[in-house]
């Protein structure tokens, strides 16, 4: 009888071993860790997302929460060190992951960038985004439209606000704005009467809404008494809402003002006529590629990628694939 225990826990601890050693084992191979910022309401529409697609599919989430670099950075650690089959990351700093992500090489557990890029390591696997290139020409494209730009509209009053200074995407989406109207702020028909165009000027810091509204209070105050604003871009949706809500306070007309991520409040004005559109990245369609991903790293195959040369993170060009971004607007929210 002894014997035969004796066997059974033996062939159990042999089975074991083998498992673990080809990297097998259910319980590392099946988790995923989700590593996402709090920062908006888009995260937690795109972390509820993913962690349905990857659940459905039979997956256990480790859903980490951050609202600091740091913070984040600390939980990415922890997380690699349980050996997941891959870890999902929102960075809140694209900047702040090579050391530790670097460090942590060795548990050889696959990265996927979410949204962001990560910057500074060979250590990140895929990068699952928007275009976001296409996200800040799309927003210029419809102002230079509305505006009747080409044909010498103008002139018209127009000021900035960008997005955090640690997220990569902020600096993108400004630079493509700034390619289309560049030629129209040099040539009069755009007027920044603030003169603020730079990114350092411009940004909200941390993407936190609220930061935006001493910086609006003042333009209003400055350079709009008795003058019109007539154009703004709004980085996302939840800081058009706050700028907007200053305007209405300071009794400014709507301006024609842009977002990001088509938030239910941000669809509501569309509806209501009091924000000219957002563009929609639809968390359905990201966090589908992006579960599609980590089934693909967790299988050992590769996954879709549609892009191999934008994202080059300053040590390796980071497949991606980018979805494309569209435009809502009053003309076609009925289909939201
Ligand atoms: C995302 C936006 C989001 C913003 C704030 C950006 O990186 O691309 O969709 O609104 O971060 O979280």
């Amino acid at each position: 009888m002894d014997k035969l225990k004796f066997l059974c826990v033996a062939a159990l601890m042999t089975i074991t071993v083998l498992l673990t050693g080809c990297g097998t084992s259910t319980s590392g191979h099946k988790t995923v860790a989700v590593c996402f910022p709090n920062t908006t309401p888009s995260w937690e529409r795109n972390g509820s997302a993913l962690q349905r697609y990857l659940e459905e599919d039979g997956f256990k989430v480790d859903m980490k929460i951050s609202s600091t670099s740091d913070e984040q950075v600390a939980q990415v650690v922890e997380a690699i060190k349980t050996k997941p089959g891959c870890v999902v990351v929102g960075a809140i700093d694209s900047s702040a992951f090579a050391q530790a992500l670097e460090e942590t090489k060795s548990y050889n557990v696959p990265i996927i960038a979410f949204d962001r890029i990560i910057f500074g390591t060979d250590a990140v696997t895929y990068y699952a985004s928007y275009d976001n290139d296409a996200v800040g020409e799309a927003q210029a494209l419809y102002f230079e439209t509305v505006l009747n730009l080409r044909k010498g509209g103008g002139p018209y009053n127009i000021e900035f606000f960008a997005g955090g200074t640690t997220d990569n995407n902020s600096h993108i989406f400004l630079r493509n704005i700034m390619k289309i109207f560049d030629p129209y702020l040099n040539n009069g028909q755009l007027v920044c009467r603030s003169g603020q165009t730079d990114f350092d000027q411009v940004t909200v810091k941390d993407w936190y809404a609220e930061n935006a509204r001493p910086r609006i209070k003042e333009l209003l105050a400055k350079y709009y008494n008795g003058e019109t604003l007539h154009a703004i871009i709004a980085p996302n949706d939840e800081i058009a809402g706050v700028i907007l809500d200053e305007m209405r306070r300071a009794g400014q007309p709507i301006p024609l003002i842009c977002g990001l991520d088509a938030d239910p409040a941000a669809l509501e004005r569309i509806k209501n006529g009091q924000q000219t559109f957002t563009v929609a990245k639809d968390p359905e369609v990201l966090t589908l590629k992006c579960f599609r991903m980590v089934k693909a790293v967790v299988d050992g195959t590769v996954p879709d990628i549609n892009d191999v040369k934008t994202y080059d993170n300053g040590v390796k060009v980071v497949p991606a694939y980018l979805c494309t971004p569209q435009i809502i607007d009053r003309s076609n929210i009925d289909q939201f």
